[in-house]
């Protein structure tokens, strides 16, 4: 199998691996960089457990080969900070966790991208984050919580 050299800026850091040419940046994440946070749910762009933000926006990470990334800033959920963790989780925000990171992921781009949503709004905008176990209610609620706060704090 071909292998080519990936150079990513992951969570703040100049980093390369040699990698498969056809790898999957889920992949390459996971199995070469050993950021395991970022999940595979569906595999095929439909739940958004493997969301990331590539060049800051999110992406499904499942449908982009890892050499469109090549050069780019990546960020995954290893990169979040403790008290954004700590926020969103305040109203129980998940059972099985296997959403959870590209909730949050979603979430911080939201929160890098200040708009008013109203909750049906916010509803629309988290669609593309399926959670089957805990439901959405906490889930939108915690993300509420981390806007208004970061709105506060800005
Ligand atoms: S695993 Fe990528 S969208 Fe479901
Ligand atoms: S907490 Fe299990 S899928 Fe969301």
């Amino acid at each position: 199998m071909s292998h080519f050299d990936l150079t990513l800026e992951l969570n703040g850091k100049k980093v390369t691996r040699k990698i498969p040419l056809r790898s999957r940046l889920l992949d390459a994440l996971r199995y070469d960089f050993g950021l395991t946070g970022t999940k595979e749910g569906c595999g095929e762009g439909e739940c958004g457990a493997c969301t990331v933000l590539l060049s800051g926006r999110p992406v499904n990470s499942c449908l982009v080969l890892a050499r469109q990334a090549e050069g780019c800033k990546v960020e995954t959920v290893e990169s979040t900070s403790t008290e954004t963790l700590r926020r969103l989780n305040a109203t129980g925000t998940s059972q099985c966790g296997a959403c959870t990171p590209g909730i949050v992921m979603t979430a911080r781009w939201l929160c890098d991208n200040p708009q008013t949503l109203d909750l049906m709004s916010l509803r629309e905008f988290m669609s593309g984050n399926l959670c089957r176990c805990t439901g959405y209610d906490g889930v939108l609620s915690g993300i509420e919580c981390l806007l208004d706060q970061e709105e506060g704090e800005s």
